[in-house]
């Protein structure tokens, strides 16, 4: 399918009385509370140095509270209160959460899941997206709105509907079934193209209309989807609700052309939700919501998604729509933030390309279902120990806008971690060698192992510029298409170097098989055949649960049957194992110089401990400029830089990711510290545990 269009970068401008020009603020919801609450709300906005607020995002219900009957009043005289203070207004379609006259005389509005059954209303986002009579609805508000706002100073974006998909991403409708059917029709255009893509001759699966669709209802237990559909319907319904998002999208467009407009996604190592990629062309700005994992990959799980972040924003700034100042209330144990983590964790966001850094939410609500979910004010009030560290990350964004930090980027990297939504979809299957792996797990691990390294990687979708990078890796890269096959090939014909990994190329963009010995469409290139998949799993009795390599590391969960090689590829390392296992001897890891290029082939699962053990050895090989000298004793700060564009403002954040002090060398001048502070030689600095330095460098023109 072709490219879509991208929509011009927008930002929001700032009100006339804002001196910062980085945004920051949080999800409010005055509804919440009695009015008298409002002006001790924006008394300690003002404190904390907030200057937006995402308003409105779950109030259908008090905007429009039976059909047809508008109540704008409060939302005028908040609007009002919080524009006189100087905070601007990211203004939600309202959209997210249907209300109960709603549902009550439109049932036909709430989705089904896979067995048929309704998902009732009691939370939220019980809509389905492909309903013409929840469209009608809907777009009648987003209209109400933009009439009603058109002319509001105070109004600086409007927040779209509410994480797309949170909740309803997949319905199962008859509706659904009506828009899957219009969907494939319109991907392949006749029924015959869609059996050969789904390759229907297989159990007696061939359709002969496309009337004979179904969505991938309930099939009994122990029993295994089409993939083809499968794959091509989790692709229908990202799609469907970005067709949604757009119809609202466009309503209020129409209407308020001049404010910019974003919805917010949740992209996480986790989030394969949507495909997000897909959907940035769709916003005049990216804007993110990310809640930290708790324990020991938490700094790093979220520098690798504010990477793919900014590489789906296509490095223009973006906004972080939500986090949390400390505690979520959706986990099974609600970790609290480590002191310092608050603030370390906003200026990490900030450092990988954000410029703005919002919260969910302002006030810590005191019923409902996110009564225990942490906020800028907690239950304890202003008094507290998270409203100060709100207030001080305040005060750190106005020196940061000072200096000059707004509209600079994230500085790029020499490696490129590729990630592809479809490919994580299709390797989720029901039925292939191993559930123990995917695509998804993999990027991290590898970005993981390189920040051990002291190599921040960045994060970059397949439909992205990886290939403009001196190193990529592709790993479990499941799917490869006829033309990113294509163009890996061009990539390393003309000098490009690539780490390619087991699970990678098997089946083209239908999830049929590349013929031939795997990887199909790239055997060439890396001068490799595999034969067979050799998965290994730790419960089955005297199964193989592991193999040796011979460089010291230990794979799990997968080992491919490199059974042939070109006679110009090199074999770094070899499996070691008993002679009953077949695999002593098989080629593990290997290296082949194609045209220009380099290109080197990891057979098995090594997860970041043997990958960082791995890879300096590997990056020699390569002779990647730049990455020779990986080496681990780096691995204990992350070191990320913000530019300008005339490159000559940097701006560099130092992260302690250890659970030790860590000392560093000095850089320029310091700009904020957070449990971290400059040594008395000067030339040095101390960053604690959850510390985090940040400094500006000037270059001279010479
Ligand atoms: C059963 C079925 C076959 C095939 C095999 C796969 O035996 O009869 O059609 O599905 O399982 O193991
Ligand atoms: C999501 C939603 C918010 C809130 C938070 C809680 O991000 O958008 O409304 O529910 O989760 O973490």
């Amino acid at each position: 399918m072709s490219k879509p269009e991208r929509r011009p970068y927008r930002w929001p401008s700032h009100l006339k009385k804002q001196a910062s020009k980085l945004w920051y603020g949080c999800d409010y919801n005055p509804d919440q509370w009695p009015e008298e609450v409002w002006d001790e709300d924006i008394r300690l906005m003002n404190q904390a140095g907030v200057n937006v607020v995402a308003l409105a995002v779950f109030s259908w219900s008090r905007i429009e509270p039976s059909e047809g009957v508008f109540d704008f009043d409060w939302l005028d005289r908040i609007i009002a209160k919080l524009g006189k203070a100087g905070i601007g207004v990211n203004l939600a379609s309202a959209t997210a959460s249907p209300p109960a006259w709603l549902t009550q005389s439109h049932p036909e509005i709430l989705w089904k899941d896979e067995r048929g059954d309704t998902v009732w209303p009691g939370a939220r986002q019980h809509w389905r997206p492909t309903s013409p009579v929840f469209r009608t609805y809907a777009l009648k508000l987003c209209k109400a709105m933009a009439e009603h706002y058109k002319d509001n100073p105070y109004v600086v974006a409007w927040h779209v509907g509410n994480e797309y998909g949170c909740h309803n991403r997949f319905d199962y409708s008859d509706d659904a079934m009506r828009a899957f059917q219009r969907w494939c029709k319109h991907r392949y255009g006749t029924i015959d193209a869609v059996n050969e893509a789904w390759g229907t001759s297989f159990w007696a699966q061939r359709l002969n209309d496309f009337s004979q669709i179904l969505p991938p209802r309930y099939i009994g237990e122990g029993n295994f989807q089409n993939p083809g559909r499968l794959l091509d319907f989790e692709r229908f319904s990202s799609d469907a609700l970005k067709e949604f998002f757009m119809a609202e999208r466009d309503t209020l467009a129409k209407i308020t052309p001049d404010i910019p407009l974003t919805t917010n996604f949740m992209v996480s190592s986790e989030g394969f939700i949507m495909d997000y990629d897909d959907w940035g062309p769709q916003v005049d700005f990216v804007s993110n919501d990310h809640y930290f994992m708790p324990g020991e990959s938490h700094l790093d799980e979220l520098t690798y998604s504010s990477g793919l972040v900014d590489s789906i924003a296509r490095r223009k700034p973006w906004w972080l729509m939500e986090h949390s100042t400390s505690a979520v209330n959706w986990r099974p144990i609600n970790f609290r933030k480590e002191p310092g983590q608050l603030v370390r964790d906003a200026l990490a966001h900030l450092s990988l390309g954000a410029d703005a850094i919002c919260y969910f939410q302002w006030r810590q609500s005191q019923s409902g279902a996110e009564k225990f979910h942490s906020a800028m004010v907690p239950h304890a009030g202003e008094d507290s120990q998270v409203f100060r560290d709100v207030c001080e990350l305040g005060n750190d964004l106005v020196g940061f806008s000072d200096a000059g930090l707004a509209g600079t980027v994230l500085d790029k990297s020499p490696v490129a971690v590729v990630l592809d939504y479809e490919s994580e979809w299709a390797s989720k299957h029901s039925s292939v060698p191993s559930k123990n792996v995917s695509h998804g797990t993999e990027p991290l691990d590898w970005y993981r192992a390189l920040l051990d390294l002291g190599i921040r990687a960045d994060v970059v979708p397949v439909r992205s510029d990886w290939d403009t990078y001196p190193l990529v890796v592709l790993p479990s890269l499941y799917l490869l298409s006829r033309e990113n096959s294509e163009r890996l090939h061009d990539y390393v014909a003309k000098g490009g170097k690539v780490i390619v990994t087991y699970l990678s190329g098997i089946s083209d963009a239908h999830d049929r098989i590349w013929l031939g010995g795997y990887p199909g469409s790239i055997r060439d290139l890396l001068g490799i055949k595999i034969e067979e998949f050799a998965p290994m799993d730790q419960h089955v009795e005297g199964g193989m649960d592991h193999l040796d390599l011979t460089n010291g590391t230990v794979a799990h969960d997968w080992a491919d049957v490199i059974a042939s090689i070109s006679d110009d590829t090199r074999i770094l390392a070899r499996y070691q194992a008993d002679s009953w296992t077949g695999m002593d001897g098989i080629p593990a890891l290997t290296l082949h110089d194609w045209k220009q290029g380099k290109a080197a082939y990891l057979g098995c699962r090594l997860g970041r401990e043997g990958l960082k053990k791995t890879l300096p050895e590997l990056l020699k090989a390569l002779k990647v400029e730049g990455l020779q000298e990986a080496d681990e004793a780096r691995g204990d700060v992350l070191r990320v830089e913000r530019v300008s564009e005339d490159g000559r403002n940097r701006f560099v954040f130092l992260f302690n990711r250890s659970h030790h002090q860590v000392q560093v060398d000095r850089e320029g001048s310091v700009l904020a510290a957070s449990l971290a502070w400059e040594d008395t030689d000067a030339k040095t600095a101390t960053l604690d545990v959850n510390g985090v330095l940040v400094e500006k460098v000037v270059t001279r023109r010479h």
